[in-house]
């Protein structure tokens, strides 16, 4: 692995590249050492194709425990590379039964928005997520109706906290009825972790003092394909009745302000497929598809 992490970190590059030159909400940031050193370090498997004697192509995917689904493998944008279609298939052909072999259900890839989701969808997977960014190069005049007032969220919002983030669970087809206690009690004591954390912001706008909206935010710490000074947005829910009535757009435009006072440039949101509520707020908003993740069950493999 470490004798091939130069060549892959090469590919790696020149993907990005291409990916930034096709959507330039998409950073070619890259660093090349500090790349090889995760390949050269890592337990989890990675496949290179180099029949021809040199390197056609790379396949890595990390296989996690997921909350709610299970285990389940990811590989991110830095994940593959391929020069033939066919090369893919052969990498894939080796991967899928290591993967399953470890227990994991399914393969969750990261591919560029448009352009690298085809060879995906013509493999059986299927879009389940989008990332999403905007740059930050605006200033927004925010006017909140009488009654309406924000304040940062903390520690004895929990009990709000957690029904925002149950709506915001309905909203991707997760109902939490069919959820097992434990799996209840780790997302609370994430919630908890999450109010006591300095680096998160929980907005709460409130109505007559009720809470009606939530929006969570962070700095994005480096991940492939993003720019330095990225604010993350997520767990945005707004109370069923006071809905379309732009709360969500005043909530999002009051925190794009407040990141571009504390440094930020860009904003990035992830979002399901099937929550078209949020497709449409995200799209409304500003927000462009950068990369997108498409699942595939490795399940069918068992029958082979
Ligand atoms: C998505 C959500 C946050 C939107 O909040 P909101 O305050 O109603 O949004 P806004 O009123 O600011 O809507 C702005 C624009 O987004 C789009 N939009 C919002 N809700 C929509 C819906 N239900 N259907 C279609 N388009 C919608 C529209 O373009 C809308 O503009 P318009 O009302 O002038 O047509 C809200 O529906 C919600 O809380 N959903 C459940 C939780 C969730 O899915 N969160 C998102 C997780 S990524």
């Amino acid at each position: 692995m470490k004798r091939d992490a130069p060549a892959i970190a090469q590919r790696v590059a020149r993907q990005l590249t291409r990916d930034a030159a096709r959507e330039p909400l998409v950073s070619d940031e890259f660093s090349r050492h500090d790349f090889e050193t995760a390949l050269a370090t890592t337990h989890h498997a990675l496949w290179v194709d180099d029949t021809s004697g040199r390197i056609r192509g790379h396949l890595y995917g990390a296989t996690f425990d997921d909350l709610l689904r299970g285990r389940q493998t990811w590989s991110g944008p830095d994940g593959y590379s391929f020069d033939f279609d066919h090369v893919l298939d052969a990498l894939c052909e080796r991967a899928y039964p290591q993967w399953r072999s470890e227990g994991s259900s399914a393969h969750l890839v990261w591919a560029l928005a448009g352009h690298g989701t085809r060879v995906w969808t013509d493999r059986g997977y299927r879009i389940v997520s989008v990332r999403g960014g905007i740059a930050l190069d605006e200033a927004y005049d925010v006017h909140w109706p009488e009654g309406f007032s924000l304040r940062r969220a903390g520690p004895s919002d929990l009990a709000a906290v957690v029904r925002f983030d149950e709506q915001i669970d309905l909203a991707q087809g997760v109902d939490v009825a069919s959820l097992r206690p434990a799996q209840r009690e780790a997302t609370r004591a994430d919630l908890r972790e999450l109010l006591d954390d300095p680096d998160c912001h929980c907005y709460f706008v409130e109505l007559d003092s009720q809470p009606v909206a939530q929006c969570v935010t962070f700095s994005l710490a480096p991940l492939r394909g993003n720019f330095d000074a990225t604010v993350y947005v997520s767990a945005l829910a707004v109370r069923p009745d006071q809905q379309r009535r732009s709360i969500a757009t005043r909530l999002l435009r009051t925190i794009f302000n407040d990141a571009t006072a504390s440094g930020a440039h860009y904003a990035e949101v992830r979002w399901h497929i099937d929550n078209e509520p949020a497709t449409s707020l995200w799209s409304a908003i500003g927000f462009r598809p950068t990369y997108v993740q498409l699942r595939r069950s490795l399940g069918d493999l068992a029958e082979r």
